[in-house]
């Protein structure tokens, strides 16, 4: 059980919430998750630890809001508990001296690059971020990115904001400034992370992507989250979520996520009518 200690709105269908989290808080590492199941029939969903706090025994999560679950979950109030919050899972960022590092955070990807990204300034690193969004008001932590980088663009696919463009657009645009890159992290929808991949590749700049399958365990016994990385089998629960970008079939990533697409958009419907 977890308590809601806060909650607020980032952005357009976008939440961050506190929750009282004791056996996680003060031992996640960057890059790491924990899976949440908001009530008895609820099913399982992987969030990246955003921030935690050890004395408070909290830690903080940033969740937009895509169907059923995580719905259920905003819909949560301070005080209400969430039924189970499992982790921290899956390996952690290392945490090392490149030199020169950009961070591409597409959406609510952000969130889940901010933990990196503070690891990579830890460690001493040239930090550049560039975040993106649809639109001015789905953008979230481009404060809390200006004030933890060396350098911060921002993208927004219809110009409300930043660039008009997307975040790939930033990263070419430095890459043809010659601007020295050492190495790409990026998260985000497998879309983003895949035009991320190709535009390093051809310049062989390092390129690390936290990929996002759908899990249903957490611990590499269901087998749902396989990913196929450089021709081997992979599990992102256990073996990732980061991965080479230029050795990950992102095809295959895509096409198995719209694998429960129809049953997801039903389960949703269902719920909106219910809780109408
Ligand atoms: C390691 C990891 C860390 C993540 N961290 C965050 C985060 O910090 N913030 C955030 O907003 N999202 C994060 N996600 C994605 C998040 O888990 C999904 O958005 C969520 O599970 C959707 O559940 P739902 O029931 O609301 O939507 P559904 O209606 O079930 O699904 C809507 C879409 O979400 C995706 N999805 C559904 N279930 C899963 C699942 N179990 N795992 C992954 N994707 C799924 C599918 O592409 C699906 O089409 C992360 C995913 C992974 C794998
Ligand atoms: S989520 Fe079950 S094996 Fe990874």
């Amino acid at each position: 059980m977890g308590k809601v200690v806060s909650k607020k709105r980032l952005g357009r269908g976008v939440v961050w919430m506190e929750v009282e989290a004791g056996l996680v808080a003060g031992r996640a590492k960057p890059g790491q998750f924990v899976i949440v199941r908001v009530d008895e029939k609820g099913e399982r969903v992987p969030l990246t630890v955003y921030r935690q706090n050890t004395e408070k025994g909290t830690v903080e999560l940033v969740f937009q809001e895509v169907g059923k679950t995580t719905l259920k979950l905003s819909r949560l109030n301070v005080g209400d508990e969430i039924l189970d919050l499992v982790g921290p899972l899956g390996k952690p960022f290392q945490e090392k001296l490149y030199g020169s590092v950009v961070v591409v955070g597409g959406g609510v990807g952000a969130a889940e690059a901010y933990p990196v990204a503070q690891a990579l300034k830890k460690a001493g690193n040239h930090v550049t971020a560039i975040l993106g969004a649809r639109s001015a008001d789905l953008l979230i932590l481009e404060e809390e990115f200006r004030n933890l980088v060396d350098e911060v663009y921002i993208a927004t696919d219809d110009g409300s904001r930043g660039r008009k463009g997307t975040v790939v657009d930033v990263l070419k645009d430095l890459i043809a400034q010659r601007v020295e890159i050492n190495m790409v992290y990026a998260v985000g929808p497998a879309i983003m992370m895949k035009a991320v991949s190709e535009a390093t590749k051809p310049y062989g700049v390092k390129t690390l992507v936290s990929l996002n399958p759908i899990m249903l365990d957490g611990t590499g016994m269901c087998g749902s989250c396989r990913v196929s990385v450089g021709g081997e089998t992979k599990l992102t629960c256990v073996d990732g979520p980061e991965f080479d970008g230029h050795q990950v079939d992102f095809e295959q990533l895509m096409a198995r996520q719209r694998m429960y697409l129809e049953a997801e958009k039903k389960a949703l419907q269902r719920f909106l009518e219910e809780s109408a």
